[in-house]
């Protein structure tokens, strides 16, 4: 279903997953940011590499389920279980939905990812999860996440970033507009949806990021994937 949501003017709200946005989301995702595409299917090419047999493949904030699906397409094991955790209902059943008789082994929990333990895990995703929690709560989340998972096991995070400098910040914001533009959404639904976002989804720089993946303890990280002001980080145990 397209995304209409912000056509209209409406009161502020702050933007929420509910009902509305969930049976928007797909179309939402994949006109809003740029690279989702190949995020995705970078994290189905992780799983061939970094997947071990026997251990659980963690979904955090899992929305539909595009991660989960290209985990279990991608899963060269027999004996893995995927887990896709989200604390939204309505994103839950819709996950249900969309993966239920398409995929094997596999749980859906309605829950905080902050409650969940990650424990025997081969490869925790945050695809555009991270950026949602309370920034004083991200080096606990993530300090915890590198507790659960196995040696050589691996963490991916997908966010929105953005610059400290100035100029960049203004060149990047400017080229995302673009994409949006070129996307089909309108001047009035850009803004409105910059506004209801702008407290709810809260960007770090990449160095941030970066700290706080050496912080935990990972031996290793790197950006693998960069398009415009969205970046993915590979975090190796
Ligand atoms: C932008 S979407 C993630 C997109 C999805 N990972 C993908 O690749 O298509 C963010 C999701 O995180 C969920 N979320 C936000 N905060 C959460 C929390 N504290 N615990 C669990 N889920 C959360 C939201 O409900 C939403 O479905």
């Amino acid at each position: 279903m397209r995304d209409q949501i912000f056509t209209k003017e409406n009161d502020l709200v702050n933007f929420t997953f509910d009902k509305s946005v969930v049976n928007v989301f797909d179309d939402m995702v994949r006109r809003s940011v740029p690279g989702y595409q190949s995020m995705i299917e970078m994290i189905g090419l992780m799983v061939k590499t970094y997947g071990q047999n026997n251990t659980n493949y963690y979904d955090l904030g899992a929305s539909t389920g595009a991660v989960s699906l290209a985990l279990s397409i991608n899963n060269p094991h027999q004996h893995n279980r995927i887990i896709a955790v989200d604390n939204s209902i309505e994103m839950v059943k819709k996950c249900r939905n969309n993966l239920d008789g398409k995929i094997s082994n596999f749980d859906v929990i309605c829950s905080d990812i902050k409650d969940i333990s990650c424990e025997n895990s081969s490869i925790v995703v945050l695809n555009l999860t991270l950026q949602f929690i309370p920034v004083k709560q991200r080096q606990a989340l993530i300090n915890k996440i590198y507790q659960g998972l196995n040696p050589g096991g691996v963490l991916i995070v997908s966010e929105k970033i953005h610059f400290d400098d100035e100029k960049k910040q203004t060149e990047v914001t400017k080229l995302h507009l673009d994409f949006k533009r070129a996307n089909g959404y309108s001047e009035l639904e850009i803004a409105a949806k910059r506004q209801s976002i702008e407290n709810v989804l809260i960007t770090d720089n990449k160095k941030t990021h970066f700290d706080r993946l050496n912080s935990a303890g990972f031996s290793q990280s790197l950006c693998h994937f960069q398009c415009l002001n969205f970046a993915s980080f590979l975090a190796i145990k």
